[in-house]
């Protein structure tokens, strides 16, 4: 594996960034079980150095926390991070629909112009910039037209605030909508060998108007990373706890399909996870693939990915390992 890290343009905003991202949802705590902040700050630090420039957070991921740990982290480099941050999760206000509850604070989904022009400060003032270069509705609001939000979020682009536009977890009229306004550059959705679904709808819409996909959990919160064996154990509020993704029997398939996938891995000098991220990235529309670490192992792992390039065999190789050993699984 000798290849430069894959860059892409993020739709048609002339942001370029790694086509590997980092993922910052667990290094935030909440739903992982809790976070180390000398190691997330490491693994943030391991990713620019390896040139993964993509580091991708959110308001939600600890209520503040995952921000904050990103700011610490990039300070003193950050022209060296394309920062992709969200709004529309918010605590401050009760307006829109309420969605759940963290730490005790009722978190709503509300994407008016009001509160974006709030979050957006918010934001900028945790991650310690001036600027953030990809802003992400992160959940959809049904009480605010797609139109009034996107406004909102052109002006941050004319006042230098945010580079880029995206939307996160829409459906096919949502994304329709989106595109419609002209001023879309990027979707954020889930999407990996396990979650296929978008494939569908969302990315021939995507790929036809010039919009880039992020993959998010494209390792399937773990289970995809060749790591995770029947004796792991899930504590505190890790998520995977009680999830049926997690089954004995899907760790069991999950493990046979790293087997299957070894040769390939292994011609590469490549580790599954690899494999893994690289198959993502090879898949059409498919722009970004954003892969949680949490600490620097995990994140040079996912990095080298961005200069695997796997050869049209070895993703038939790969897709009929998937076939044979990732189907009918639970959850
Ligand atoms: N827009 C949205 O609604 C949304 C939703 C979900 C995620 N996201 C974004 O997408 C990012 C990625 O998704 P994700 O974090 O949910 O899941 P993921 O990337 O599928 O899995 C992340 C987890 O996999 C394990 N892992 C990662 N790399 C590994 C490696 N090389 N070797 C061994 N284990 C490895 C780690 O878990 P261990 O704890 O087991 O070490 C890590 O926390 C998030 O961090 C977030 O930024 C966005």
């Amino acid at each position: 594996m000798s290849g430069e890290q894959l860059i892409r343009e993020i739709g048609r905003s002339g942001v370029e960034a790694s086509a590997v991202g980092l993922g910052t949802w667990a290094i935030g705590g909440w739903m992982w079980g809790g976070t180390d902040e000398a190691q997330s700050i490491a693994a943030i630090q391991a990713s620019l150095d390896a040139g993964v420039s993509l580091i991708d957070t959110a308001p939600a991921y600890g209520l503040g926390r995952s921000e904050e740990i990103v700011g610490k982290a990039i300070a003193g480099r950050r022209d060296k991070a394309v920062i992709a941050t969200k709004c529309g999760l918010v605590w401050h206000t009760q307006k829109g629909n309420h969605f759940f509850d963290q730490d005790g604070k009722p978190v709503h989904r509300y994407l008016g112009r009001d509160s974006i022009i709030h979050e957006v400060e918010e934001s900028l003032r945790r991650l310690g910039t001036d600027h953030i270069d990809l802003y992400i509705t992160h959940w959809q609001d049904a009480t605010t037209p797609i139109e009034e939000t996107v406004r909102a979020l052109e002006e941050l682009k004319a006042a230098g605030k945010i580079r880029a536009i995206g939307a996160s977890n829409v459906d096919k009229t949502e994304l329709q909508t989106y595109i419609q306004t002209g001023s879309l550059d990027a979707i954020q959705e889930r999407f990996s060998m396990m979650d296929r679904e978008i494939e569908a709808d969302l990315l021939p819409l995507t790929h036809q108007n010039g919009v880039a996909t992020l993959s998010y959990s494209s390792l399937a919160l773990g289970l995809l990373s060749g790591t995770i064996g029947p004796d792991r154990v899930f504590s505190g509020d890790d998520q995977r706890k009680d999830n049926p993704r997690f089954s004995v029997s899907n760790r069991q398939k999950a493990q046979a399909f790293s087997e299957a996938i070894r040769p390939v891995a292994e011609r590469h000098e490549a580790s599954i996870a690899q494999v893994v991220i690289a198959w993502t990235l090879a898949q059409p529309g498919v722009t970004f693939a954003l892969c949680g670490a949490r600490n620097p192992a995990q994140a040079l792992d996912n990095a080298r990915a961005g200069t695997l390039r796997l050869s049209a065999d070895d993703l038939v190789a790969i897709d009929a390992a998937l076939a044979a050993k990732l189907a009918n699984m639970d959850g």
